[in-house]
């Protein structure tokens, strides 16, 4: 009975100091997220768990070794015993209800993190190998950043183009598989401001482990204020003039045309549009939408005095609409 008592009270003293070493060392990030709540409090007590059950099992284990080691002289056999109902009843039952309590637990957990506000703002995730970008359908613009306010639910809408990817803020807590060919969700309710990331938890090819995208909480003045700011240019995108501007970007005339004066391997684009070119025949030609429109698709036509030893590549397969999407940006290059 002394034995039971002193490895009882070694056992209780271990599992505590077992758990505040657990706990002093701060595995989990910073709570950011409502969602957070339930999943902390499930972690603590799965913490206290793991603790008692390491206790349980060292101390007796390290207490026989000394308490009953063989004496000095002592070639006796140990005493030898055939099962013990009591104990085996005992220690099928108490686990059989820890494990039933945990299960109880996990299911109000995981109802918790699902909690549905009907009134979640929706973010349109696309995954890809390997970028992420979220779309906000209430505002009408395509973003790399995930911007969320502070203490309003989100409901992420996540798809893939490729393969399998996985969306975790481990300051969210919550993490979710996004699979090909399917529409999966996620509830996360912000709490806290701040820049997180959001990462990728699936291998997904060589540069999973880069699938990385900046994850901020503002408040939900500056998220307004931002949102605003994107829906603008996303709506001066929809210009031609916004086209214009894109089309140079992806054809790579920027490469050789400057829009700020500079000189490049091309004249600049900047104050073009309508001014008097000098050509290296000598003669002069107005910037006119005719001229530009040629020396886009015909370049030789006619060079710029100074140019003569540059040869700009023809743009033939541009289309009629995209040239005067490429002219509308031009002019306002003043
Ligand atoms: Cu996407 Cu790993």
């Amino acid at each position: 009975m002394r034995h039971f008592i002193i490895v009882g009270i070694l056992v209780i003293v271990a599992a505590s100091l077992t758990y505040m070493g657990l706990d002093a060392l701060n595995l989990m990030p910073v709570a950011a997220s409502a969602q957070a709540g339930p999943i902390d409090w499930m972690w603590n007590w799965q913490v206290v768990a793991m603790s008692f059950l390491f206790a349980l099992i060292v101390v007796p284990l390290l207490y026989s070794l000394a308490a009953f080691r063989r004496k000095k002289g002592d070639t006796a056999d140990a005493e030898h015993i055939v099962g013990n109902t009591k104990l085996e009843i005992g220690w099928t039952i108490a686990p059989l209800f820890i494990v039933m309590v945990f299960a109880y637990m996990g299911a109000y957990s995981l109802a918790e993190t699902r909690r549905v506000d009907p009134q979640a703002m929706i973010v349109n995730v696309n995954a890809s190998q390997w970028a992420w970008s979220f779309e906000y359908p209430d505002y009408g613009f395509v973003s790399t950043e995930l911007r969320l306010p502070k203490d309003k639910q989100v409901l992420l809408r996540m798809q893939s183009k490729d393969v399998i990817h996985s969306f975790w803020v481990p300051e969210f807590r919550v993490k979710q598989d996004i699979v090909p060919g399917r529409v999966t969700e996620l509830r996360i309710t912000p709490t806290l401001d701040g820049a997180y990331k959001v990462r990728c938890a699936e291998i997904c090819g060589t540069s999973h482990a880069y699938m990385e995208s900046p994850a901020l909480v503002l408040s939900q003045g500056d998220f307004m204020a931002w949102a605003t700011e994107q829906q603008g240019i996303a709506a001066a995108a929809q210009t031609p003039e916004g086209k214009g501007a894109l089309l140079v970007k992806s054809s790579g005339c920027l490469g050789c045309h400057s829009i700020d004066g500079s000189k490049l391997v091309g004249p600049t684009w900047l104050g073009l549009f309508g001014s008097q070119v000098p050509l290296s025949d000598g003669t002069t030609v107005t910037a006119d939408e005719a001229y530009l429109a040629e020396s886009i698709l015909n370049p030789s036509a006619k060079i710029v005095a100074g140019f003569e030893t540059q040869a700009m590549p023809a743009f033939a397969t541009l289309t009629e609409e995209e040239i005067a999407n490429i002219l509308a940006y031009l002019k306002t290059l003043k």
